[in-house]
């Protein structure tokens, strides 16, 4: 079932409630692939109902051109959700439903989690995130709502949000799911040729490569090795590399015991941006 208006949306959410039914949701953007299903699998498989926003929001694009260009594919969104078993409603809402007439951010201050990485080279874009969020999630009162950990920053202030917001869902991160091949899935992906889809491969090879000489080598040298891979590469080009304490994404010069540290890379495969990170410890 679609849903375009919030409040007709909220009678059905409402009915479920009364009948002590739980709500799993998972926040799309469209151009539905197997990652997501498999969210959206496991939101149905721990509550009773799944909701799936599939909302292209303005509020989180920096370039204008980008959300232009970003996929829109409902009708075939809508056909594979229809393969999942089980109760799933579909929220796609115009922007207007879900912003009234100011399609605006809200300025969040996630404790400098914004700042980092992504937040670095996208200015704004958790602004966007958080704001929709957080209307999405007053939308649709879901009881747990779940992300990929490929977006691991996105799924650390989704977990900042809703204490900020005081908001009752509980987000759930989950494992990043891989091509074959080793690459992440993205929607993204789509606009890669065969041969770059070959090529973005390494983003995954180096982010392994790091993983086992994690305990071996510095940080430093780390990052030269993954550097020089990118230099090497015509098709791919990087734009970060980076090591961070996974609580506050800070990006870590040495290793420091007790703390738990990830490796992020974003690069760009013929102007298309991808984002993979590992967990190394
Ligand atoms: O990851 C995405 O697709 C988007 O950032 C999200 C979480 C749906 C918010 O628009």
């Amino acid at each position: 079932m679609i849903y375009h208006h919030h409040h007709i949306l909220n009678k059905e959410i409402a009915s479920v409630k009364r009948k002590n039914k739980t709500i799993g949701f998972v926040p799309t953007m469209g151009s539905l692939h197997h990652g997501h299903l498999t969210l959206i699998s496991r939101a149905l498989e721990e509550n009773d109902i799944a909701v799936v926003s599939i909302f292209v929001n303005p509020t989180q694009f920096d370039k204008p051109a980008d959300l232009k260009k970003y996929p829109r594919t409902m009708d075939a969104d809508a056909d594979l959700l229809k393969t999942l078993k089980g109760p799933v409603y579909i929220y796609a809402p115009l922007p207007s439903d879900l912003y009234g007439d100011n399609v605006v951010s809200k300025k969040y201050n996630f404790g400098g989690l914004e700042h980092q990485m992504e937040g670095r080279f996208r200015p704004g874009h958790f602004d966007g995130v958080g704001t929709v969020l957080n209307l999405l999630f007053r939308a649709i009162s879901p009881d747990h709502a779940y992300f990929g950990e490929k977006d691991f920053q996105q799924l650390q202030i989704a977990n900042k949000l809703v204490e900020i917001e005081d908001l009752p869902t509980k987000i759930v991160g989950c494992p990043i799911v891989r091509e074959e091949s080793g690459l992440a899935m993205s929607s993204r992906n789509k606009r890669l040729s065969p041969k770059l889809l070959e090529e973005a491969v390494l983003i995954h090879q180096m982010l392994v490569e790091v993983k086992k000489y994690f305990g071996r080598y510095s940080i430093a040298k780390l990052s030269i090795i993954v550097e020089k891979a990118f230099r090497e590469n015509e098709h791919l080009e990087l734009e970060y590399f980076e090591i961070a304490n996974i609580n506050n994404l800070k990006t870590a010069a040495r290793k420091r015991a007790g703390i738990k540290y990830r490796a992020f890379i974003a690069a760009f495969a013929g102007g298309v941006r991808l984002i993979d990170n590992i967990a190394l410890n």
